[in-house]
């Protein structure tokens, strides 16, 4: 794999108005890179946008667009194209969860995260791929989660969205052996940002020993990109933990996890 940098380059990032994907603008533009923010917080994208385009000189673009609707996702990919830059990196970042027993989950809730979570990012990865393997270089940063490697009770269906996103972005890492084209899938462990609200995560919740920053998680993300890894799990005891997982009965590592989210549960 060739050696990469940013500097010039063209970068999507969805949900790039709070938490990880504003890291990623942040870090990126500070790299020299260009960049098309998406998310729906209009507002929120605009001043970042400026703000990063006078801080670091570089060019940005705002598209904005509801990702939890086929309809959003035509409009994101149909505006990118139309803007007409040479797009060369996309972070499908955006996202969201949802806590609680899945019997008393709101239906419509769920619906949206599978589409966000996990159809948005097949139909813009199917978009924009063909382009990059013409290029032969570029590539893709997909964030899952360490919620990816075993089932996650009372988060239930967003830990499988997470699977579905490990899943997929290794074996399209795979697909593009050879083609000079990158995939990497990014498996944080707890973040503060805008997700624990989102997700009715308590503060007190979040598992303090593994807790990351947002900087950290992006800086470990970007380094493992540039190396044209696969798979990042940022921090040593996320590390330990998504690896043990593997060794141990999958009935066991469920029963397990179930005790730890178990003060998730409401019902
Ligand atoms: N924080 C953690 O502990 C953690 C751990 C593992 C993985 N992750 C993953 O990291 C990613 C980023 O989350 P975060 O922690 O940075 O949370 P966050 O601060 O809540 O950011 C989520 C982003 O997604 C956007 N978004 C939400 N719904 C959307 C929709 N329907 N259409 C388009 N954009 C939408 C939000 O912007 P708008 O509201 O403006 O649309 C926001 O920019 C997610 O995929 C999450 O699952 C987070």
């Amino acid at each position: 794999m060739s050696k990469l940098s940013f500097s010039h380059s063209w970068v999507l990032i969805t949900g790039a108005s709070s938490g990880l994907g504003a890291e990623f603008a942040k870090q990126l533009g500070h790299r020299g890179a260009n960049l098309i923010l998406s998310a729906r917080s209009v507002d929120k994208l605009g001043r970042l946008a400026s703000d990063l385009a006078k801080v670091n000189g570089i060019e940005t673009r705002v598209v904005v667009a509801d990702l939890a609707t086929p309809e959003g996702v035509d409009q994101l990919t149909a505006d990118v194209d139309r803007l007409g830059v040479p797009l060369l990196h996309v972070i499908n970042n955006a996202g969201f969860g949802s806590t609680g027993a899945f019997v008393t989950s709101n239906a419509e809730t769920e619906r949206r995260m599978l589409r966000l979570n996990a159809e948005a990012i097949v139909a813009v990865t199917r978009h924009f791929l063909p382009r990059l393997i013409a290029r032969a270089e570029g590539g893709f940063i997909q964030v899952a989660s360490t919620a990816g490697f075993q089932p996650t009770p009372f988060m239930a269906t967003y830990g499988a969205t997470k699977a579905f996103v490990l899943s997929f972005t290794l074996a399209l890492a795979e697909e593009l052996r050879g083609t000079g084209v990158r995939a990497l899938g990014l498996c944080p462990g707890p973040v503060p940002t805008g997700f624990q609200q989102a997700a009715g995560i308590p503060a007190s919740g979040l598992l303090k020993l593994s807790r990351l920053e947002a900087p950290e998680v992006v800086d470990t993300a970007l380094g493992a990109y540039e190396d044209g890894r696969t798979l990042v799990v940022p921090g040593a005891l996320n590390s330990v933990q998504t690896t043990a997982v593997k060794f141990l009965p999958r009935a066991l590592v469920s029963r397990a996890a179930r005790l730890a989210m178990r003060g998730l549960g409401r019902s």
